[in-house]
C-alpha cells in the first residue's frame, strides 16, 4: 500500500538535516546569509557576534532554528564558555564557520602596530581559537566540518590590505594544517574566498563611482552564492572534500582575461588559413 501523502512530504531531505551548527560574525553580511541558508537546509544555528542587537534581530528572523550568543572571537575563555553552552543545550557541534573578520585599508607604510595586530587577532586568532576550543565536538560528532571564510586576498594580494592579506593567507594556511592533522579524526576543513562580501565592511569604498582605490573587474557575488558555498562544504555531500579553497570571484584570478570582440568566438575563424 502507498504511504500516505503527509508521510512522503515529512520525509523530504535537507541537505543539513539534524546537523548543529556555530557561525560566528553572523549579526549580518555572509555570516548572517550563511545562517539563514543553513536554516532553510535543516540545521540548528547558533549565530555568534560582537553586534549583539543586530545578531538577536537576526536570530529572531530565522525562527526557532536560530539563536544568539555574543562572543568577541579574540577572547580565548569566552570561546570555552560558548562551546560548553552549546554542548549543555544542543548536545553535539557538527560545523563551525570562522566568518568573523575585520578589515584594515592603509599603505604598509601607514598601517600602524596596532592596527596590525588588531586585524591579526581577529581574523587569525579568532578562528584558531575556535578551530581549537571546537575540535572536540566536531570530532565527537563523528562527521565535523570547519568552513573558514577567506577571501579572494587569501590567494593574490591587493594594495592597501596588507594586514587583512596577511591574515587572509594564514588562515588559508590554518586550514590546510587542521585539515591534515584531522583528516583521520572525523573533521575536515576547507576556505571559502569570495571577492567581495558585505558593503558594510568597507563603505568608503563599494558603490563609490569615482573613489580611489575601488576593486577593477569582476562582479561582487551575491551573498547567497557564497552561503551556497559555505552550505556544500559544511554539508556530508562534499565528504571527500578537506583541505581545499573554493575560489568564488567570476574567474577573476585565473589570470589576465582579454576583453576580445565576438567574432574571436565565431567557429568559421577555425577555417582560415594560416598566414
Ligand atoms: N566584505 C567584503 O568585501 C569581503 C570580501 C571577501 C571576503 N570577505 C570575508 O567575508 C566574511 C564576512 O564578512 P562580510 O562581508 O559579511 O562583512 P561584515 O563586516 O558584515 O561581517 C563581519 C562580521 O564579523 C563581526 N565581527 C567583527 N569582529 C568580531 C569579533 N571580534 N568577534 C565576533 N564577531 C566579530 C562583525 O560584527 C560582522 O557582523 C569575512 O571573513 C570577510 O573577511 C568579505
Amino acid at each position: 500500500m502507498n504511504a500516505p501523502r503527509a508521510v512522503l512530504q515529512t520525509a523530504a531531505m535537507h541537505r543539513l538535516d539534524g546537523k548543529i551548527a556555530l557561525v560566528t560574525g553572523a549579526a549580518r553580511g555572509t555570516g548572517a546569509a550563511t545562517a539563514r541558508r543553513f536554516v532553510d537546509e535543516g540545521a540548528r544555528v547558533v549565530i555568534a557576534d560582537v553586534l549583539d542587537e543586530r545578531g538577536e534581530n537576526t536570530a529572531a528572523g530565522l525562527g526557532d532554528a536560530a539563536r544568539f550568543v555574543h562572543l568577541d572571537v579574540t577572547d580565548e575563555s569566552a570561546w570555552g564558555q560558548v562551546v560548553d553552552e552549546i554542548a549543555a543545550t544542543e548536545g553535539a557541534l557538527h560545523v563551525l564557520v570562522n566568518n568573523a573578520a575585520v578589515l584594515h585599508l592603509a599603505t604598509i607604510d601607514a598601517t600602524a602596530t596596532d592596527a596590525f595586530e588588531r586585524v591579526m587577532r581577529v581574523n587569525v586568532l579568532g578562528p584558531f581559537l575556535g578551530i581549537r576550543t571546537c575540535l572536540p565536538m566536531l570530532r565527537a560528532s563523528g562527521a565535523g566540518a570547519i568552513v573558514n571564510i577567506g577571501s579572494i586576498d587569501s590567494v593574490q594580494g591587493a594594495a592597501l590590505t596588507g594586514a587583512y592579506t596577511a591574515s587572509k593567507f594564514a588562515l588559508r594556511g590554518l586550514t590546510k594544517v587542521v585539515a591534515l592533522e584531522n583528516k583521520k579524526r572525523g573533521v575536515r576543513a576547507n576556505i571559502v574566498c569570495p571577492m567581495l562580501g558585505n558593503p558594510e565592511m568597507h563603505p568608503e569604498i563599494v558603490g563609490t563611482d569615482s573613489g580611489p582605490v575601488r576593486r577593477g573587474g569582476g562582479k561582487p557575488p551575491e551573498l547567497d552564492v557564497i552561503a551556497e558555498a559555505v552550505c556544500y562544504l559544511a554539508a556530508d555531500e562534499s565528504r571527500f572534500t578537506t583541505g581545499t579553497e573554493l575560489v568564488l570571484d567570476g574567474g577573476h584570478s585565473a589570470g589576465t582575461a582579454l576583453d576580445l570582440p565576438d567574432e574571436w568566438f565565431d567557429p568559421a575563424l577555425r577555417r582560415r588559413p594560416l598566414r
